[in-house]
């Protein structure tokens, strides 16, 4: 945890940016996998970490912006869970740690709810994403499940947006410490990346280096042949000379901070003509895009500004035609990159967006395009120094839509199907790195994991 301080200047700031009533935020609980005392991994809820700091299931937290009060509600332990469980902080004990200074059984939630409501005082809520809170929302609440999210209040999000976008210097640091743990889970893939190897044997090394850095992994990790399904979760191909494996992976550190990088690598350690081809037009969009980034500019201007380097080296490849400017402008690329550039990351590898990806990526000034490809950025908005952000163009040929597309007849003044068609067997095609806004520009986040062509071919040896 950090000090308590930061905490406490967490809510403070919180405070005095919504203007009345109590602030729920509920942690979360544990969740059963197949029978109830069988659970999946334990994950705190992030806005709960970020404002109460506290790493234990079945918690609360009330901030009651009238008064200034701040509650935490917990179970303590009896003697049969010590049992199972060994020793555990007193809910009290765990509050003075992040310097809350009320603490109350799990039943007084209800109890605070209730007197809240019968005051006609506003409960401001977030969108809870979990069944489980979503049904102790209904019953604190009356509200139905499906009407949470519309019903949630949009102060606090927006209050809550604005101060978990900034990362702070403790932040900062704990985004340090993960990219270490990042570099060795990409290393070390790139490394096992050899003929007759199963994807399989991969993901659970990295998976395993994630978990003994002490964290865990920052989403499922994508580890496969076949990287034009853009969120392949299958591990069970066995890699062929000649394949490109995707890697995109990140871990958490223990306090939950998160890193999400990708890499891809011929398997057997030589790309073909064919694939380097193809590598060096996605490393240039995302040096350019990288290069690109500082307070002021918008993401979908460097979105765009990718998009266009994607497009111009396709079209040097023949596989894009005409006026490439236009071609994006209409998402004529998006065939072959059908998704955003990057998204906003730390306490979530896609930052809060269980709050809402409009709230977090878009605002007043930048709203989201309605055109397939760019309308998935998911940060659209202007840069501030300490957002923390990916970048990670692709290049894919995905058979399923380019024979809608050709069949369409769509963008043939931009796209030319015949050679496409030579790349229908290619797969996929992704970088990513993550980037800090600082003061005057960016900065690369992490130990510099391989990237060039010849800097993977040479770890791969
Ligand atoms: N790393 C997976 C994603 O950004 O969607
Ligand atoms: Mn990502």
């Amino acid at each position: 945890m950090f000090r308590k301080e930061v905490y406490a200047e967490r809510r403070n700031k919180l405070k005095s940016m919504v203007k009345e009533g109590i602030i729920l935020i509920l942690g979360n609980v544990d969740v059963p996998m197949n029978y109830p005392a069988n659970i999946y991994k334990w994950r705190q809820d992030s806005n709960f970490l970020y404002f109460f700091g506290l790493d234990y299931p079945q918690m609360a937290g009330i901030i009651d912006v009238d008064s200034g009060d701040e509650y935490i509600f917990g179970n303590d332990v009896s003697l049969d869970d010590i049992i199972w469980m060994g020793p555990q902080p007193s809910t009290a004990e765990l509050a003075q740690q992040v310097g809350v200074e009320h603490t109350m059984p799990w039943p007084g939630l209800r109890e605070k709810i209730a007197e809240a409501f019968d005051k006609g005082r506003k409960i401001h809520f977030l969108p809870p994403y979990r069944a489980e809170n979503k049904i102790l929302m209904e019953s604190l609440l009356g509200i139905n499940a499906h009407n949470q999210k519309t019903q949630a209040s949009e102060e606090l999000i927006k209050a809550v947006v604005k101060l978990r976008s900034v990362k702070d210097e403790y932040e900062i640091a704990e985004l340090e410490k993960v990219m270490d743990t990042a570099w060795l889970m990409h290393t070390t893939a790139m490394k096992m990346a050899k003929p007759g190897v199963y994807e399989r044997e991969i993901a659970g090394t990295i998976e395993g280096i994630a978990l003994s850095a002490g964290g865990m992994l920052s989403f499922p990790a994508i580890v496969t042949r076949r990287g034009e399904t853009l969120h392949n979760h299958y591990h069970g191909n066995k890699l062929e000379k000649g394949d490109l494996l995707l890697v995109d992976a990140g871990a958490e550190t223990p306090l939950h901070y998160a890193s999400d990088h990708t890499r891809t690598s011929p398997v057997g350690g030589k790309f073909s003509p064919m694939q380097k081809d193809i590598y060096e037009i996605v490393l240039r969009a995302q040096n350019k895009a990288i290069e690109a980034i500082k307070p002021g500019i918008t993401n979908l201007s460097v979105h765009l500004k990718a998009a266009q380097v994607l497009a111009e080296g396709l079209k040097d490849l023949g596989l894009m035609k005409g006026d490439i400017s236009a071609a994006v402008q209409q998402g004529a690329h998006a065939l072959f990159m059908p998704h955003g550039l990057g998204h906003m990351m730390g306490l979530d590898v896609h930052d809060m967006e269980d709050l809402g990806e409009n709230y977090v990526g878009y605002d007043d000034e930048v709203k989201r395009s309605d055109i397939f490809g760019t309308a998935f950025l998911r940060l659209g908005r202007a840069y501030q120094p300490g957002f923390v952000l990916t970048v990670e163009p692709g290049c894919y040929f995905i058979p399923a839509l380019i024979n809608k597309w050709k069949s369409e007849g769509k963008f043939s003044e931009f796209i030319n199907y015949e050679k496409v068609e030579s790349y229908l067997d290619f797969g996929g095609i992704r970088i990513e790195d993550d980037i800090l806004v600082t003061e005057n520009g960016h900065r690369v986040l992490g130990r510099h994991i391989p990237k060039t062509v010849a800097e993977i071919e040479e770890i791969m040896q």
